[in-house]
């Protein structure tokens, strides 16, 4: 199976432990619009190696726990003594209403989305908040949407589809924000770093034939880059 896109080198040693674009600076746009309190319980859902967590509590925030599936990020993460368990987010091992807010960063559009909303809605205390960061679709129909390896381009819709799947989860959204910006300036890394996008995406698969469905999938589905910010509903 190919290697998702978030675990390849090109990557790895283009964005290092932040593993999304805008890296710290994005999170810092959640905690400047979230204003989170020092003794609130934080998850970082889908933490990865564990950039974010280091910056939480950085930012005086103590009580950030670290979730994620993959079991060398988790380890990684370890190394940097933040606590982190190794677990699905539509499986968390979690008492319900325990979390006064969730950072999603670039993990929600790998995961089967309303099963990781609903997880997530029962974790979070009811006014708590959850923040997303991930990629949208511009477009999503046509015969070349189809991405080559697991990546969270894969997972996007559009923004309306979006909205109503937190709606109906029983979040309420209060920031909406389009960061495409940031992606066209990871694409922009990674062009520097490799020639082009097409190179990019042949040192990620290792396949001239799949480096050009992902060129393919990107034109079809004018992928864009979001933040929401969305507060529990009280049950
Ligand atoms: C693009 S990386 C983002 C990591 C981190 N949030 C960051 O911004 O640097 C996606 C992460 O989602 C994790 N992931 C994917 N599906 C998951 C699931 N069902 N449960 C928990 N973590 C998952 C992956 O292991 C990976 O670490």
């Amino acid at each position: 199976m190919a290697v998702p896109l978030y675990q390849s080198s090109a990557v790895r040693q283009g964005l290092g432990c932040s593993l999304r674009p805008g890296g710290e600076w994005l999170t810092r746009r959640i905690l400047e619009l979230s204003r989170p309190e020092a003794n609130h319980v934080l998850l970082d859902a889908g933490c990865g190696p564990g950039g974010s967590l280091g910056l939480l509590r950085a930012h005086g925030l103590q009580n950030v726990l670290g979730v994620d599936l993959d079991r060398e990020f988790v380890a990684e993460a370890q190394i940097q003594h933040w606590p982190v368990l190794q677990a699905d987010l539509c499986r968390l091992p979690l008492a319900d209403q325990s979390i006064d807010m969730v950072i999603c960063e670039c993990v929600w559009n790998l995961t089967p989305r309303e099963r990781t909303l609903a997880e997530l809605g029962r974790v979070v205390r009811s006014g708590g908040v959850l923040a997303i960061t991930d990629k949208y679709a511009r477009k999503s129909d046509g015969p070349d949407n189809t991405w080559p390896v697991p990546c969270c381009f894969a997972g996007a819709s559009d923004l309306a589809t979006v909205r109503s799947l937190i709606n109906v989860a029983g979040f309420t959204i209060t920031t909406l924000e389009d960061h495409s910006r940031l992606l066209r300036e990871t694409a922009a890394r990674f062009v520097f770093e490799h020639g082009s996008l097409h190179g990019f995406w042949l040192a990620v698969t290792g396949s001239a034939e799949l480096a050009d469905q992902a060129c393919r999938a990107s034109q079809a589905t004018k992928p864009g880059f979001f933040l929401l910010i969305a507060t529990r509903n009280t049950s």
